[in-house]
């Protein structure tokens, strides 16, 4: 069992990531993505759904021998051919998880799998007992356990306990549940389940409302302690909790979130990039924590309290995720302060009246042109209409590069309110 405000974070990118549309990965490419979530410092790792096919099983199989650090897990229905598969598939780990689910609500019970919930609440018992005949660790997760009745899912997380299940997960399947239901229900739960506080309880929310981090955080809030989310969300329909977003939540509102962990924070950033090679996607550039807008700043006002101090439009530093640095990017919401630091830095120190004339230039370029690059503003400088007096140079002229400039950020954790 973790200290009681320690996270588990458990990824399940190469599994409910990798089973969406267009975020298929082959054997090579899950190898390399798990051992890049290893190295994030992830404590469990969702390597497939070993009975799925004979790719995801030797995917979960080599995963198991090679990769370290971390836990590694594989799906399993409660099925027998599936809990024997997936325990071949993570024996080789030195430590492992079998992570065997049912559906808990009476639309799937009745829908989809066409039994009653007394055959269900065996299956979970059975299923529980045979799993944990292969490995010691072994999670039971309730499915769609957001929209399931109060007292049969009680009945079932109690069966799964007494059974041997050592993390109860309660998943919010379809992305339904609010914050501060999914924070009830977590409280119920901890009430009413006997044996409750000999195991772990563990979120998996899904965005299908835009509240998956939301659900998650509240979850933990009320005594989840461990985290199932994916890189960049990805997941089944509008994704999973996205992790980044939410180690980067535990790292900015520690005061709401005193919780630890073992994320390697400077590590999010790379293996989003990595995930984004890896699919057919990458991120939106307003992904929050990973976009490429994330620590970008175009509008004269935040460029102005940027370079007067970051704290004014950055809640954290993109070092702080592994994203580099800030990047003040010229365009045409930016104002005089941001153009004359630029044209500084590329050896043009200006007075007043010279800047004046060149931001009248600047702003009838970004009229036609949406993204100003150090090489435009060389070119305006160069082409005579700028400036007619040379000025002096003050600094060496870097060879110019169409990156945006970079801004020293003074400190590296966020501001303690
Ligand atoms: O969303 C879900 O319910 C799942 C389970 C299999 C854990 O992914
Ligand atoms: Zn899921």
């Amino acid at each position: 069992m973790p200290e009681n405000n320690q996270i588990v974070f458990f990824d399940t990118t190469l599994r409910d990531g990798e089973q969406s549309p267009g975020c298929t990965m082959h054997h090579a490419e899950k190898l390399r993505m798990a051992h890049q979530i290893a190295a994030l410092g992830v404590d469990v790792l969702e390597a497939g759904f070993a009975i799925a096919s004979d790719g995801d099983f030797n995917a979960v199989h080599a995963i198991a021998r090679e990769v370290r650090g971390t836990r590694v897990a594989s799906l399993a229905r409660c099925k027998r051919e599936d809990i024997e598969a997936a325990a071949r598939a993570v024996e080789p780990a030195p430590s492992n998880r079998i992570h065997v689910f049912l559906a808990s609500s009476d639309l799937h019970l009745e829908y989809k799998l066409r039994i009653s919930r007394e055959q269900a609440l065996d299956h979970t018992a059975e299923s529980v007992r045979l799993a944990r005949s292969f490995v010691e660790d072994v999670e039971f997760s309730t499915e769609d356990g957001t929209r399931s009745d109060h007292e049969f899912l009680i009945q079932m997380i109690t069966v799964a306990i007494q059974a041997g299940a050592t993390t109860i997960n309660i998943p919010d399947t379809v992305g339904y549940t609010t914050p501060e239901e999914y924070a009830a229900l977590f409280r119920m739960v901890k009430a009413r389940v006997p044996g409750i506080d000999d195991v772990i309880l563990s979120t998996h929310c899904h965005n299908d409302l835009g509240m998956a981090v939301a659900n998650t955080l509240a979850g933990v809030q009320a005594g989840a302690r461990q985290i199932e989310c994916t890189i960049n969300g990805i997941g089944e329909r509008a994704g999973n909790a996205a992790l980044e977003e939410i180690a980067a939540a535990l790292m900015v509102r520690r005061d709401k979130f005193p919780y630890t962990h073992h994320i390697v924070m400077d590590q999010l950033y790379p293996t989003s990039q990595m995930l984004g090679e890896c699919i057919s996607f990458g991120v939106s550039p307003n992904k929050a924590v990973v976009g490429a807008n994330a620590f970008a700043h175009e509008s004269g006002i935040h460029q102005h309290g940027m370079m007067a101090n970051p704290l004014t439009y950055e809640i954290m530093t993109p070092a702080s995720v592994g994203a580099g640095n800030t990047n003040i990017v010229l365009g045409k919401h930016s104002g005089r302060r941001a153009l004359a630091d630029r044209l500084e830095r590329l050896g043009h120190l200006l007075d007043r009246d010279q800047l004046d004339q060149v931001y009248a230039l600047f702003t009838e370029l970004t009229d036609r042109k949406k993204l100003i690059y150090d090489q435009d503003l060389l070119s305006l400088m160069q082409s005579g209409k700028a400036i007619p007096v040379a000025v002096p140079v003050l600094v060496e002229v870097p060879v110019p590069v169409a990156v945006p400039v970079e801004i020293p950020i003074p400190i590296e954790v966020p501001i303690s309110r």
